[in-house]
């Protein structure tokens, strides 16, 4: 089976769809280890019910962002992924990191690429009034949220939308998309040639799928 490393910071709700989507067999692949940065991620409980090999990686334990880059990638690799997977993974990471694992690595971001790429993203669509919200999986690419995308879901935000209701509806299609874009990754599908997801051989653009 194709062999999956999910890196997160928290609660692990991705990570649940994740191993929700492999228990039904749509994943098209197996989540070997679930690294955490933090040790009290509610997701390293999620990873440990499943059965999955929880590993802690505290960041603070380490000089640098280079310092832990390095043993992060011993950990990773050590477990011989095909993909890694950021689940709510909180951290930027270094160049040598992300070129190491370039066009193995996919990331969910809680906005519609590229609009509202870093922190906040729901509380800043709230304030500037936009209609349209959503989420993007997309590769990891020095580029900080910049690299290609691969798949988006949208949501209409309502004048009753609060911070917290955005959230929660980005994150039901978040659990929807991430699943869906690993097992294309691991089918051999969704790939990344050059500078573009491509997706059955074919250029996607640049807000991917939808
Ligand atoms: C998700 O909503 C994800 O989009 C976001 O963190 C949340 C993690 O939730 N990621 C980022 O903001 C990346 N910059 P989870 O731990 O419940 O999956």
């Amino acid at each position: 089976a194709r062999r999956v490393v999910v890196l997160i910071s928290g609660s692990g709700s991705n990570l649940q769809a994740l191993i929700d989507a492999q228990a039904h067999d749509e994943l098209g692949g197996e989540i070997v280890a679930v690294i955490s940065n933090q040790a009290d991620a509610y997701g390293l409980k999620r990873a440990r019910d499943a059965g999955i090999d929880a590993v802690v990686l505290p960041h603070r334990e380490y000089d640098s962002r280079e310092a832990y880059d390095g043993a992060l990638i011993k950990v990773i690799e050590r477990h011989e992924p095909d993909l890694i997977v950021l689940a709510g993974f909180m951290r930027i990471l270094t160049p040598r990191f992300v070129n190491r694992f370039l066009g193995r690595m996919l990331n969910i971001h809680p906005s519609l690429l590229p609009a509202y790429q870093g922190l906040h993203t729901h509380a800043r669509a709230l304030s500037d009034g936009v209609a349209e919200h959503g989420c993007s999986v997309h590769f990891v690419t020095e580029e900080l949220d910049g690299g290609p995308v691969a798949l988006q879901a949208e949501v209409a935000i309502t004048p009753e939308d609060t911070e917290e209701s955005l959230k929660a509806k980005v994150q039901a299609r978040e659990h929807l998309i991430f699943p869906i874009a690993v097992c294309w990754y691991l089918e051999g599908r969704l790939r990344l040639e050059g500078d573009a997801a491509t997706m059955d051989g074919t250029p996607l653009p640049p807000t991917g799928m939808r």
